[in-house]
């Protein structure tokens, strides 16, 4: 096969696309990416030289250039990882957000029907859904879950999870939705928050945890997640939508603890701020469509994936200490500023 992978030189992208060189070696990856502030070429540094892999600096909302990088690649599938991907960003910023993951997501959709029907997977998130109270373990997401939005980042996901199923219904273009929960492990940006209490941790600075840290996510190693993709994008029923999900929910301030304490960092690190504005309260996935229809189950438990992440980020050192220059520095002071409360 050849894959088409938007966004590769990012987080789960960038993780899919090692995941794919390693699993499937007669298939050919072309990452095309516009390499923001998230996207980055050292993540990518070990495949240059790979005769199955090729790299195209490009933007999805540039049709011409995704019409070039198509004609000269000829995938047979897309998946689009590229997104701003960062909720507090979205709202500071919901413009870029509307741009990259509505319309670039609408030109990539065209490139597919204009080359006679490409292969479409669509790589959404749980955020979609809203959340679901505290107070209500037995709650879950499912497909059928309706949308229901927070921030100006899960709309826009939502918004082009909508335009890619209006491309299945009216255009009958062959496309799948992947809804998958929180993600960690290597290569991710220090913004969010497993790597920034890593990243803050190590330099003995303090963690800021939003509101009592009392909101919840479900947490899946990455590696679980490509599986997934993997087996949606070869197997997985056209024009339908799958959940991702590790049931391995945890709170926040649960997460920050086990964290400090597997790098052997005192919890007083811990400073409680101010909230994120529409902070979604908890996120919890029903992944059963999936296990049932593609024998899909996560498999690395969230101990052993947390000790694999702070023992990936202690001997890459020199990958994250790149990212944490001048305008890293500027972020989290325009971010985190006036925001500590205790
Ligand atoms: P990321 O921010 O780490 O990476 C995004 C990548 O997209 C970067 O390499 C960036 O350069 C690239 N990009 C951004 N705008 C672009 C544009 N206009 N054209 C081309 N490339 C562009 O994101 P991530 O955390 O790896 O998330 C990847 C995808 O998975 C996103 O669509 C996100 O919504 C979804 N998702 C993420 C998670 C998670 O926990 N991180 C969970 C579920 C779904
Ligand atoms: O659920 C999937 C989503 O997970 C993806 O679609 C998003 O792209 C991804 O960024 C992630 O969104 P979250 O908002 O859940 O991730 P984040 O790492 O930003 O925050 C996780 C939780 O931790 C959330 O409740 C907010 C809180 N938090 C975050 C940061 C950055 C803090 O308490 N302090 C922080 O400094």
């Amino acid at each position: 096969m050849k894959i088409f992978v938007t966004g590769g030189a990012g987080f789960i992208g960038g993780n899919f696309v090692h995941w794919l060189r390693a699993t499937h070696p007669e298939d050919d990856v072309l990452c095309y990416d516009a390499l923001t502030y998230a996207g980055n070429m050292e993540t990518l540094a070990d495949l240059a030289g790979d005769a199955h892999f090729r790299f195209v600096k490009g933007d999805i909302t540039d049709a011409a250039a995704v019409k070039k990088a198509f004609a000269e690649f000829g995938p047979d599938a897309v998946v689009n990882f590229a997104a701003e991907s960062h909720v507090d960003r979205s709202i500071t910023d919901p413009g870029l957000f509307l741009r990259t993951n509505v319309l670039g997501t609408g030109v990539l959709l065209d490139a597919c029907r204009a080359c006679g029907g490409v292969r479409f997977h669509q790589v959404s998130t749980d955020e979609v859904y809203g959340d679901l109270p505290l107070d209500r373990p037995d709650l879950f997401f499912t497909e059928d879950t309706p949308l229901h939005t927070s921030s100006p980042y899960s709309a826009s996901k939502a918004a082009a999870d909508l335009l890619v199923q209006s491309y299945w219904r009216t255009y009958k273009l062959p496309v799948t939705i992947s809804r998958c929960s929180n993600n960690y492990g290597p290569w991710h940006f220090p913004e969010k928050l497993i790597p920034l209490v890593i990243t803050r941790a190590l330099n003995d600075e303090t963690i800021p945890v939003y509101g009592k840290g009392e909101n919840v996510r479900d947490w899946l190693f990455v590696t679980d997640h490509c599986r997934a993709i993997d087996a949606i994008v070869r197997r997985g029923r056209l024009g339908e939508v799958y959940n991702v999900g590790g049931h391995a929910e945890r709170a926040n301030i649960d997460v920050v603890k086990t964290v400090l304490t597997a790098l052997g960092k005192p919890h007083s690190l811990i400073r409680f701020v101010a909230d994120r504005p529409g902070h979604d309260r908890r996120y919890a996935i029903d992944a059963g469509k999936l296990q049932r229809e593609l024998g899909w189950s996560p498999t690395v438990r969230f101990d052993e994936g947390i000790a694999a992440t702070v023992r990936w980020y202690l001997d890459n050192e020199p990958w994250w200490r790149h990212i944490m220059g001048g305008e890293y520095q500027d972020y989290y002071r325009r971010m985190y500023a006036g925001r500590e409360s205790t």
